[in-house]
């Protein structure tokens, strides 16, 4: 192996940087090239790339975002587009490529590998951190301590003004940002889609809540597969249970800002270690952590496979909830 690519792809994540300054910097000490891709699979398309060197990865670790920048490419979803990927690869002269993204990502990577025999290594990054294979994946920390932040500012105005407030986070189909910002901002319900509750229930739980003293609650809303219905979830309520209330959606707030501590350790070690996964020939698979050690997970199970909530945390939340 000579030379390498990179790219980031799906949503971006804070910590993605430190994963392509660690991959640059892998990649020169053991010898090889390395490349960057721009804007994703619509880059690898289109053959968009740029030369990555210690130069370029220079003062980029605390940046959110990614300096690659990313795209959802619809024509990587069809078989002529993967077809020109695999025909950029070879003008590029890659022999491997590393890919920063999420489930959508790995399901084209596999695609890819299975069509044109690319060398592929995956790393998770989302911060909706619903990809099986990695305990965490980059920028999934630093996120829910932006909904953090929101939640305990929240809290300020709603401790004042007696208001329910329901905050709305990101998570696609998955509730794993709402439950850890929910425990550690001290929410008072929950709403994910991996344990639907109903509207009645919700409405009688907050009601509990307000007969046994509180003045005032929080409900975090994992936004499933409607963003911004929590509008919707607050109005129904309001049949059950006559209080004022506020939402806050939080949107792409989320996804920018510096990497925490966490996020960047994790974005460095899966840098590092893709990079040796493809010296060390494992194609078709993506590098994840899990309890702490250095796991590869098939792009199928990746992509397919569910990643289960912690139901400790569920119970916890559930506990000092009440
Ligand atoms: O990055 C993941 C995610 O933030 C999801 O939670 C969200 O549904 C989606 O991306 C929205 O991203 P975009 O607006 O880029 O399509």
């Amino acid at each position: 192996m000579k030379r390498i690519g990179i790219l980031t792809s799906g949503g971006d994540a804070p910590g993605m940087n430190a994963c392509i300054r660690a991959a640059v910097r892998t990649a020169l000490a053991n010898g090889l090239e390395i490349v960057g891709i721009r804007r994703g699979y619509a880059g690898l398309i289109e053959g968009d790339s740029m030369p990555l060197d210690r130069t370029t990865i220079r003062n980029i670790i605390h940046l959110g975002g990614t300096i690659l920048e990313t795209s959802r490419s619809q024509e990587f979803t069809t078989r002529e587009g993967r077809a020109r990927a695999a025909e950029s690869i070879t003008q590029a002269d890659l022999d491997g490529l590393i890919l920063i993204g999420g489930e959508g990502t790995f399901h084209g990577a596999m695609l890819l590998a299975a069509e044109w025999g690319t060398v592929l290594v995956g790393v998770p990054g989302t911060i909706d951190n619903d990809v099986y294979g990695t305990d965490a994946s980059i920028g999934f920390d630093t996120a829910a301590n932006c909904v953090l932040d929101a939640i305990d500012r929240i809290r300020d105005t709603a401790r004042s003004t007696e208001y329910l407030f329901y905050v709305e986070a990101m998570g696609h189909h998955t509730g794993f940002l709402a439950l850890e910002s929910g425990i550690a901002g001290g929410a008072e319900e929950l709403v994910i889609p991996e344990e639907p509750i109903s509207i009645a229930e919700l409405g009688a739980q907050l009601k509990k809540g307000f007969t046994i003293g509180k003045k005032s609650a929080i409900v975090v809303v994992a936004e499933g597969d409607k963003p911004g219905r929590s509008f919707q979830i607050a109005s129904e309520v309001r049949n059950y249970l006559d209080y004022e209330y506020r939402v806050v959606v939080l949107g792409h707030l989320q996804r920018g800002g510096p990497p925490s501590v966490r996020d960047r350790v994790l974005g460095s070690k899966l840098g590092v270690e893709a990079v040796t996964a493809l010296q060390e020939d494992r194609s078709g698979c993506m590098v994840g952590e899990v309890k702490g050690e250095i796991v590869y997970t098939p792009f199928e199970d990746a992509w397919k496979k569910e990643k289960p909530l912690d139901s400790d945390l569920k119970r916890i939340f559930t506990l000092l909830s009440d």
